[in-house]
C-alpha cells in the first residue's frame, strides 16, 4: 500500500499542518437580548447560561465581549406587553430600548461593531414579524415600518442593521430609505434564507415574542427547500444586502455551502437558540462533552463556507481558543 491517509495525522504537529479549517474571534456574532430594569441579569430558562441583561449591565457585557476579541454583538430587545400594538409603533421609537440600548454600547464601546434585529415580532400584539390584517401578515405596509425601523436603528448608531423578517423587497426598501436619510455607511445584514423552523423555540421565551396564531409559514422558509434559498439570497444581493446570512445553521449547512457558492460577499450563518439548547441538554445530562460539541459544531459552519456565525457560545468559544482547544 503506497497511499496511506493516515500518515497526515499521525502527529499532533502533522495534524496542525494539514488542518483545513479554523475557527476565529474575528468569526463571531454575539446575540444579545436587552431588558427594561437596572442591574438585572436574568438566565433564560430554555437556554441555561444565556441571559437577559438590563441595558447597564449589557454595556459592560458588550465591553467584555469586545475586549475579549468579538466584533460584533446583534442586539434584540425584549418590549414590555403595553407598548405592543399592530402597527410597530414602539419599534419606531427614537427612545425605545432598542434606540437606547444602541447609544449607550456605541457610547461605551464605540469600536464595537453593534448591528440590530429588524422585525416587527417583539413589538407585535399578535407576535408576528409584520403587519396582520385579517389574519394575513401583508408585506408592502410592513416593509414600511421596517424602512423606518432601520432608519431609526442607524440615526442611533447602529453599524448595521439586521432585517430578520423575510418580507418580500424590504433589503431594496431600507437601503433606499438608508440612502435617502444619510446612512449610506450603515450595511444590511439580511437574514437571506431564514426557515420556518422549531430551532427558534427557546428565543421566543427569552422575547416573549411567540406568535399569538397560527405560525409564520407564510414568510419564513419551507424545511424542505434549497433553490428558493437561492432565489432569496440572489434577490437580497441584488437589492444591496452586505452581508446574507442562512438559519438556523447546523440542519442548514447545506444551505449554507449552497449560498456561499452563488454570492461574493460574506455569509453568516446562525446558530439558533433550540441548537445551543441542544447541546446545553445533552451535555448537562453528561451526554455530550459539552467543550467538544461546540467546537466541532463551530467547524463544521466553517467548513459549510460560514464567514460569520451568530452564536450563544461566544464567550466559550474564547475561552476554548485561548487554551487551544
Ligand atoms: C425574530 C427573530 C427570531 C430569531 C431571530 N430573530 C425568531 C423568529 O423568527 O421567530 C431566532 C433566533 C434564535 O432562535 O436564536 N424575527
Amino acid at each position: 500500500m503506497h497511499i496511506r491517509p493516515r500518515r497526515l495525522r499521525t502527529t499532533p504537529a502533522i495534524r496542525r499542518m494539514a488542518n483545513e479549517h479554523t475557527i476565529s474571534t474575528s468569526n463571531l456574532i454575539a446575540p444579545m437580548f436587552i431588558i427594561e430594569g437596572e442591574q438585572i441579569k436574568q438566565e433564560i430558562d430554555s437556554m441555561p447560561g444565556y441571559f437577559r441583561f438590563s441595558l447597564d449591565l449589557a454595556v459592560k457585557e458588550a465591553s467584555e465581549l469586545f475586549e475579549m476579541g468579538i466584533p460584533a454583538v446583534l442586539l434584540f430587545v425584549k418590549a414590555a406587553d403595553e407598548l405592543k400594538d399592530n402597527k410597530g409603533t414602539e419599534a419606531l421609537n427614537p427612545n425605545g430600548l432598542m434606540q437606547r440600548s444602541i447609544r449607550a454600547i456605541k457610547d461605551a464601546v464605540p469600536e464595537l461593531c453593534i448591528m440590530t434585529d429588524v422585525a416587527l415580532d417583539p413589538f407585535s400584539s399578535f407576535g408576528h414579524d409584520g403587519i396582520v390584517e385579517d389574519g394575513e401578515i401583508v408585506n408592502d405596509a410592513t416593509v414600511q415600518v421596517l424602512a423606518q425601523m432601520a432608519v431609526s436603528h442607524a440615526a442611533a448608531g447602529a453599524d448595521f442593521v439586521a432585517p430578520s423578517d423575510m418580507m418580500d423587497g424590504r433589503v431594496g426598501a431600507i437601503r433606499e430609505a438608508l440612502e435617502v436619510s444619510g446612512f449610506s455607511n450603515t450595511g444590511i445584514m439580511s437574514y437571506s434564507a431564514k426557515y420556518a423552523s422549531c430551532f427558534y423555540g427557546p428565543f421566543r421565551d427569552a422575547l416573549d415574542s411567540a406568535p399569538g396564531f397560527g405560525d409564520k409559514k407564510t414568510y419564513q422558509m419551507n424545511p424542505a427547500n434549497i433553490r428558493e434559498a437561492i432565489r432569496e439570497t440572489l434577490l437580497d444581493v441584488d437589492e444591496g444586502a452586505d452581508i446574507v446570512m442562512v438559519k438556523p445553521g447546523v440542519p442548514y449547512l447545506d444551505v449554507v455551502r449552497a449560498v456561499k457558492e452563488q454570492v461574493d460577499i460574506p455569509v453568516a450563518a446562525y446558530h439558533v437558540s433550540g441548537e445551543y439548547a441542544m447541546i446545553k441538554a445533552a451535555s448537562a445530562r453528561g451526554w455530550l462533552n459539552e467543550d467538544q460539541a461546540i467546537m466541532e459544531t463551530m467547524l463544521s459552519f466553517r467548513r459549510a463556507g460560514a464567514d460569520l456565525i451568530a452564536t450563544y457560545f461566544c464567550k466559550d468559544i474564547v475561552r476554548l481558543l485561548k487554551n487551544n482547544k
